[in-house]
C-alpha cells in the first residue's frame, strides 16, 4: 500500500459529514489536505476544527459551476488524489409530482459536477494518482416512493468509474457507496426526527448501528492507497443491502 504521507488530497465536500471524516483521516495519515465546498463560512469553521490535525486549507467552489471547478484546480496546484463526497438532499417526491427544476439542480450538483471535476482534475493530477467519487445505498435500497432519481444517479457512478478507469489509466477511479451515515445532511432532511429514524435503522442493520463518518473514511483511504484498485465500487453499509 502506498503511503499518504506528504501527498496532496483535494476533498470536495470536505467541510461536512463524510468528506470532513475523510479530511480528518487523511490528515492523520500525514497528507496535505485541501477541502472544498460552496460556503466559505462552513469551510472556515471546518479548517478551524481541522487545524490542529495537520496541513489543511480550503477553497470555496461550487462543483455545479464549471468556472469554479477550473479555478479550484488552478488554485490547489498539482495534487495526488481527488475525493468527491459533495452532495445535497435528493428529490424525494413521487414521480408524478417531480419538480423538474429541483431534479436538474440535483443532477447538476452530483453527476454533472463529478464529470466536471474529472474533466478539470486531470490537468493537475499527478502520475500515480486517483479519483474517488461517492454514490450510496439509495441505488440498492431506493426509498419508495420518490427514490427513482437518487437511485438512478447513485447507480450511474459505478459505470462512470468503470469507463473512466479505462480512459484515464493508469490514473485510478473508484467509488465508495455508503449506507446511512449520521451527518449534517440528515439534520437537513429530517431534523429532530433523525434520532427516531436512526434507532429504527440500527435495529434492522446487521452492524447494529448507523455509521459515523469515521466508519466510512477508511474506504476512501484504502482506495487512494491501494495501487491495484481501479474501476471498483466499495460498499460500506453495515450490511444494509442484506436486509
Ligand atoms: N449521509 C448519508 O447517510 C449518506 C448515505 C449515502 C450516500 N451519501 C452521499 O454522500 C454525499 C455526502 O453526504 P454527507 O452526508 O456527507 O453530506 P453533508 O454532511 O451535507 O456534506 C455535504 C458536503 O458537500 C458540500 N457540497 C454540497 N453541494 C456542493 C456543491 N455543489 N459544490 C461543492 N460542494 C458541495 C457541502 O458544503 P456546502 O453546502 O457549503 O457546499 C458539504 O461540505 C452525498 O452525495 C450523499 O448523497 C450520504
Amino acid at each position: 500500500m502506498a503511503t499518504l504521507r506528504d501527498k496532496r488530497i483535494i476533498v470536495v465536500g470536505g467541510s461536512s459529514g463524510i468528506g470532513f471524516g475523510v479530511a480528518v483521516a487523511a490528515l492523520e495519515g500525514g497528507a496535505d489536505v485541501v477541502i472544498a465546498g460552496r460556503s466559505a463560512d462552513r469551510l472556515k469553521a471546518a479548517v478551524t476544527k481541522l487545524a490542529g490535525a495537520g496541513r489543511v486549507r480550503s477553497i470555496a467552489a461550487d462543483m455545479a459551476n464549471e468556472a469554479d471547478v477550473a479555478r479550484l484546480f488552478d488554485e490547489a496546484g498539482a495534487f495526488d488524489h481527488l475525493v468527491a463526497t459533495a452532495g445535497t438532499p435528493p428529490p424525494n417526491y413521487p414521480i408524478g409530482e417531480a419538480d423538474m427544476d429541483f431534479v436538474r439542480q440535483f443532477v447538476d450538483g452530483k453527476l454533472v459536477g463529478a464529470v466536471m471535476l474529472a474533466k478539470h482534475a486531470i490537468r493537475t493530477l499527478k502520475k500515480g494518482g486517483s479519483m474517488t467519487f461517492t454514490s450510496g445505498i439509495n441505488k440498492d435500497r431506493p426509498p419508495v416512493p420518490g427514490g427513482s432519481v437518487v437511485s438512478a444517479i447513485a447507480g450511474s457512478f459505478t459505470y462512470f468509474a468503470r469507463a473512466l478507469a479505462l480512459e484515464l489509466a493508469p490514473t485510478r477511479v473508484n467509488i465508495v457507496s455508503p449506507g446511512w451515515v449520521d451527518t449534517e445532511m440528515w439534520d437537513e432532511i429530517v431534523g429532530e426526527a433523525k434520532t427516531g429514524y436512526f434507532d429504527q435503522m440500527a435495529a434492522r442493520l446487521p452492524a447494529g448501528r448507523v455509521a459515523t463518518p469515521a466508519d466510512i473514511a477508511p474506504a476512501y483511504l484504502y482506495l487512494m492507497q491501494s495501487e491495484f484498485m481501479t474501476g471498483e465500487t466499495i460498499h460500506v453499509d453495515g450490511g444494509q443491502r442484506l436486509v
